[in-house]
């Protein structure tokens, strides 16, 4: 499970940071919020609950984790793209963004309570 979160979180990464420099390129940073979160919540995110997984192995075997893995990366990729058009001008995508952002947030708390249920102080 360390070893998915962290191939996964190093393709966030490819995607944002191409992102940035296209924006770069562009001189246009309408879409600097939804590079901020590939990067942020994609990478950063699950590069370090990867690496938790890794430092407390008990935690990855659960089927918070799981949850957790599965809800982070289907709500994600739908958040940053309805968010990309939102911010391009489309606010029909509102809603989309509302959904999905709120998933991506319940994706956090499931990895919260994972930890803090398979984790303890004397690990
Ligand atoms: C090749 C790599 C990257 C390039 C070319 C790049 C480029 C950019 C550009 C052009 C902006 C917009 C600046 C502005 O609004 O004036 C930006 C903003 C930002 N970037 Fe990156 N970036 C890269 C990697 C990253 C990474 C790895 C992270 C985080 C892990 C990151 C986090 C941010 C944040 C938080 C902002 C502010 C967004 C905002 O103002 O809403 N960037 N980046
Ligand atoms: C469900 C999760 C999240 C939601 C819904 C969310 C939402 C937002 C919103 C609404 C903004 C203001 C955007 C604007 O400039 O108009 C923002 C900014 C920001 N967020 Fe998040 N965020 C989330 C997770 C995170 C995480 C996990 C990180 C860091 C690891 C992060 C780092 C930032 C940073 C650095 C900015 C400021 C970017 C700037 O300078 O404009 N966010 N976020």
């Amino acid at each position: 499970m360390a070893v998915t979160f962290i191939r996964i979180a190093v393709i966030y990464i490819a995607v944002g940071a191409t992102l940035g420099i296209i924006m770069g390129i562009k001189g246009d940073f309408a879409l600097a919020p939804v590079h901020a979160h590939i990067n942020l919540l994609g990478f950063a995110t699950l590069a370090i609950a990867g690496l938790v997984y890794r430092a407390f192995p008990a935690a990855a075997t659960t089927r918070l984790a799981r949850a957790h893995f599965w809800l982070h990366n289907l709500a994600l990729p739908v958040f940053m793209i309805s968010l990309g058009f939102m911010l391009s001008g489309n606010a029909a995508w509102l809603p989309v963004v509302i959904v999905s952002s709120l998933l991506v947030l319940l994706a956090l708390y499931v990895f919260g309570l994972n930890i803090w249920m398979s984790i303890k102080p004397a690990d």
